[in-house]
């Protein structure tokens, strides 16, 4: 159900600066080098050769595909994309790291999933650090703000309850999953533009693709265990999640610009 709600999810982002970069294709800013080479001596045919070798050799070889060099819209998209996600699944991991103990106090049986939400989150993390540590991104400059909000988000809503606490899971990772939804749908969109002119998408952006669908998945995982776990108990559950629900659209919008 909750895929389904996602699914429908318009695209919403928008996004502004990347920095230099030297990487073949999410970081290439020039036009790339043709791989057309002509080679007139290949071509040219021998009154000495036989008809078979004159036909094979008239024949060019197959020329590869070129990738097309990225927009300042599309650098500017992959910039914001990244540094929102690097500061997004460091909060995630802060939320986490916060609700543990008190809930885990009340309820020991929680421990595990808990535990396996939380090593999820940090394996997000480390995703994205290295792709922004790689594409030299710069962090969003709130970071120290984002991670005492999420800390103290964690905190209370552990102190809370358990079922505040998973409400606070349900409500993060609604607005997430809908946010890794539209960067899909954005990189999609700019393959398909690539397919369709006869351009060479890359394995990166590829797998890039498939990163962003992979962590989405997961992070609609931790909603679907939230909701097992009663989220929707909290009370009162439509103020909690309308708050935390705001807070991470805010903090995503200006996440990805600031
Ligand atoms: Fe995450
Ligand atoms: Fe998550």
């Amino acid at each position: 159900m909750a895929h389904q709600r996602l699914a429908l999810q318009p695209l919403r982002h928008c996004q502004r600066s990347l920095v230099a970069h030297t990487h073949p294709r999410l970081l290439s800013t020039t036009a790339p080098r043709s791989s057309s080479s002509s080679s007139s001596s290949s071509s040219s045919s021998s009154p000495n050769q036989p008809p078979e070798s004159q036909t094979a050799s008239s024949q060019p070889p197959p020329t590869p595909k070129k990738k097309k060099p990225l927009t300042p819209a599309q650098r500017s998209f992959l910039s914001s994309a990244l540094r929102v996600n690097q500061a997004g699944e460091l909060a995630a991991t802060l939320i986490y790291t916060a609700q543990t103990p008190p809930v885990v106090a009340r309820e020991p049986h929680l421990r595990p999933l808990m535990r396996h939400m939380y090593e999820q989150e940090a394996g997000h993390l480390r995703t994205f650090e290295a792709l922004v540590a790689r594409h030299r991104v710069r962090p969003t400059a709130l970071y120290p703000l984002w991670s005492a909000l999420a800390a103290g988000l964690g905190w209370t809503t552990g102190v809370m309850s358990r079922e505040a606490a998973m409400a606070c899971t349900e409500a993060v990772e609604t607005e997430i999953g809908g946010h890794y939804n539209g960067q899909i749908r954005t990189l999609l969109e700019m393959v398909a533009g690539w397919e369709a002119e006869g351009y060479d998408v890359g394995d990166e952006f590829r797998d890039l693709i498939a990163t962003l669908r992979r962590i989405r998945d997961e992070e609609l995982e931790h909603l679907d265990h939230a909701i097992e776990h009663d989220a929707k108990k909290a009370q009162p559950h439509w103020l909690l999640t309308g708050i935390i629900r705001a807070g991470c659209r805010g903090a995503i919008w200006v996440s990805e610009r600031v």
